[in-house]
C-alpha cells in the first residue's frame, strides 16, 4: 500500500488520550499534527513523545517578530518536529526567521484558511504566495472545504500542500485531493470518534481512491 497522505490532528488537552490515540494510529498515518491545546495542557515535550511513534507537525500558527518567531521554530526543531505551520501574513522577514531556524524541520506557510471569516487571507493568497516563495518555505496550508481556493493554489506551486476543513468542517478527504491538496488534515472526525484507528482507515481508503482516480 502506498503512503498514509493522512495527518491527524490531535487538539485534545488530555495528554494521555492524546498519546493513546497517537500511539494506536501512529504508523497507518503520514503525520500527527500537534497545536496549542495539547501543548497547553501539558508541556513542549509532548512532541518529543509523539515524534516516536510518528512524524509530527507543529501547528503553531507562528506570527510574531522575527526574534520570537526564531525561538518558536527552533523549540519545535529540538523536540524533533518533522513541519511546522507559520502565518506569512507577517511578512517576508518573519517567516524567514522561521525558515532558517528550522533546519531541516519542514516549514508550511498558511496562505488560506478553512473557517468562515477568512476571506482577509484567503482574498490575499498571491501576495503571501509571494512572501512564502521569497521566505523558501516548503510547502503550503490551503483550505480542504474551500476548493477553488485550493485549485487556484495548486496552479501556482508544485509545492506540498497540506490541506485542512475535512469533516467537521465540511470538506472531503477526497475532493481535497481531486483539487490538489498532497496531504489532509483531520481532527474532530478521528479523535472524537468511539474507534479512531477504524475512523482513519476509513479516510486512508477514500484518500487512496481518489489518487487512484486522479
Ligand atoms: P478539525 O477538527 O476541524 O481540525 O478537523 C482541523 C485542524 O486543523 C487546524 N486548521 C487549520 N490550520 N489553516 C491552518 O493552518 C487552516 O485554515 C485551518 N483550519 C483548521 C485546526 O486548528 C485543527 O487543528
Amino acid at each position: 500500500m502506498s503512503e498514509s497522505r493522512l495527518v491527524v490532528a490531535l487538539d485534545l488537552t488530555d495528554k494521555d488520550r492524546a498519546l493513546e490515540i497517537a500511539r494506536s494510529i501512529g504508523r497507518q498515518v503520514f503525520a500527527i499534527k500537534i497545536n496549542w491545546p495539547l501543548v497547553l495542557a501539558g508541556s513542549g515535550s509532548i512532541i518529543g513523545e509523539i515524534a516516536r511513534v510518528s512524524r509530527v507537525v507543529c501547528d503553531f500558527k507562528i506570527a510574531d517578530i522575527p526574534n520570537t518567531n526564531s525561538i518558536i521554530a527552533k523549540f519545535a526543531r529540538d523536540q524533533g518536529a518533522w513541519g511546522i505551520i507559520s502565518h506569512s501574513f507577517t511578512g517576508l522577514e518573519s517567516l524567514r526567521s522561521v525558515v532558517e531556524a528550522s533546519g531541516d524541520t519542514k516549514v508550511f506557510s498558511v496562505v488560506a484558511m478553512s473557517h468562515p471569516g477568512s476571506d482577509l487571507i484567503n482574498d490575499n493568497y498571491r501576495k503571501l504566495m509571494d512572501i512564502s516563495e521569497r521566505a523558501g518555505v516548503y510547502g503550503y496550508i490551503a483550505p480542504g472545504n474551500k476548493l477553488s481556493d485550493l485549485s487556484e493554489i495548486r496552479k501556482r506551486t508544485k509545492k506540498t500542500i497540506m490541506s485542512p476543513g475535512i469533516g467537521s468542517q465540511g470538506g472531503r478527504a477526497s475532493d481535497a485531493i481531486k483539487a490538489g491538496a498532497d496531504l489532509v488534515i483531520v481532527g474532530r472526525s478521528i479523535y472524537e470518534s468511539a474507534d479512531p484507528v477504524t475512523a482513519a482507515e476509513a479516510i486512508n481508503e477514500e484518500i487512496a481512491k481518489a489518487v487512484e482516480q486522479n
